[in-house]
């Protein structure tokens, strides 16, 4: 091991004081540490070392980025902001207002940016009239994955309604598999929360309640009926769901140990990596109730300032990601779709042809919201408040009505 590699390795291994990046390398804070997201993220490093730079990892486990957000703060405040960082939706525009990323316009022209990633991306990838980040995929939040097998076995049809989705839950825990695969951490209740609230109330009342924050709608009798369906939910999930990580639960499905698991687009990164098939070993539908609707959430890679404009080693990550070649290889293995929108799909399996035909159909009927559970409905102030009512009515501490009048308080005092 070199000298320099030994520094390091050291650095990295007491946390917040990592050593600075070299000249030819970009560190990248990010969350990616599952193993479908790991060899997603193998194709950016590679691609990245096919150019010479080389990569300072930076990994803060943990689905959905909260920590890692906690960690980007404590690097920033302490004057060691990482190269590039991993961020969602709200958290680009909160950082941006702070003055702390990077301009990538120069690099935007020159690609062309503005004419291939969709509007709803630009909401967050720019500020200002500023690019200030490098959009790599369109995750979707308000999927259902099932393990197919157990649906044969049991003779399930794909469910069309809530009400046939819970007989398909009750049939699997009679059957003895637990129903719902799920791990008990905010961010995946919350992404439950995502397709409940437009299972119940549709389109408008999602808009309504998650993105205009509208107390009347927040405090109503649909989100009401949005905690009863949740706490129906949490009677199908097993006894140590508490605390387990969202790829443990994407591993009950894919082992035939439970029937469904409620997760955004990246758990196919999770079935692929486990060398299943979509259509023959597992099978992804809508949330019933949402079949027309996608709850998206974009991941992005924000540069810091390090001084005048932007590095060289940062410009060539940005160009990396936007590159048509990296973002069909990229998003083939993360299980989410380019955020381009001029790309060839054929070059993506069944679940991402489809996932890319309802991006670009939501997009253009005006059937595209935001995810609230990955910050692209509202500010982490507001987003954390929410979790916190979410993930106690889950776990017992409220009843639905009681919650429901949490909610509005939250909302309101968060803002
Ligand atoms: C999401 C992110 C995905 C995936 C997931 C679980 O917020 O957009 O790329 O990584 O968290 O970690």
């Amino acid at each position: 091991m070199t000298m320099m590699k030994t520094l390091k390795m050291t650095a990295m291994a007491v946390g917040l004081g990592a050593a600075p990046a070299m000249a030819a390398d970009v560190e990248v804070l990010h969350w990616w540490t599952s193993g479908g997201e790991a060899a997603a993220l193998n194709v950016l490093k590679e691609d990245l070392a096919g150019q010479g730079i080389g990569w300072q990892d930076m990994p803060v486990a943990g689905g959905g980025g909260t920590q890692a957000m906690t960690v980007l703060r404590a690097r920033v405040t302490s004057g060691n902001a990482p190269t590039a960082v991993q961020m969602l939706g709200f958290d680009i525009t909160d950082w941006a207002k702070e003055g702390a990323l990077a301009n990538l316009n120069p690099i935007a022209e020159e690609g062309n940016w503005d004419e291939v990633i969709p509007a709803a991306l630009q909401k967050f990838a720019t500020h200002d009239g500023q690019w200030v980040s490098a959009p790599v995929n369109v995750h979707s939040t308000n999927w259902v994955w099932a393990n197919k097998a157990i649906m044969d076995e049991l003779g399930l049809e794909e469910p069309q309604s809530w009400d046939d989705f819970v007989a398909a839950l009750e049939a699997a825990e009679a059957a003895g598999y637990t129903a719902l695969a799920h791990g008990g951490q905010a961010w995946q209740e919350a992404t439950f929360f995502d397709a409940v609230v437009l299972s119940v109330g549709g389109p408008e009342f999602y808009q309504a309640s998650m993105i205009d924050l509208d107390p009347e709608a927040l405090g109503s009798d649909q989100m009401k009926e949005v905690f009863d369906r949740m706490g129906t939910l949490r009677g199908f999930v097993d006894d140590n769901f508490s605390g387990r990580d969202w790829n443990l639960a994407t591993a009950m499905v894919i082992n035939k140990e439970a029937a469904f698991q409620l997760m955004g687009d990246w758990a196919k990164g999770e079935f692929l990596n486990a060398g299943k098939v979509p259509g023959e070993d597992f099978l992804c539908f809508r949330f019933p109730g949402s079949q027309d609707q996608v709850t998206f959430n974009s991941d992005q890679f924000a540069m810091f300032s390090q001084g005048d404009g932007v590095s060289d080693e940062q410009a060539a990550l940005a160009k990396a990601i936007m590159s048509p070649e990296f973002q069909i290889a990229f998003n083939k293995v993360k299980g989410s779709v380019p955020a381009r929108t001029d790309l060839d799909a054929s070059a993506l399996d069944a679940c991402g042809q489809r996932a890319y035909e309802d991006f670009k159909a939501a997009a253009a009927s005006g059937n595209l919201y935001g995810s609230m559970g990955h910050g692209h409905a509202n500010p982490a102030a507001v987003k954390n408040a929410m979790y916190d009512v979410i993930t106690a009515h889950f776990n017992g501490e409220y009843d639905s009505e009681t919650a429901v009048d949490e909610l509005v308080t939250a909302v309101e005092i968060s803002q």
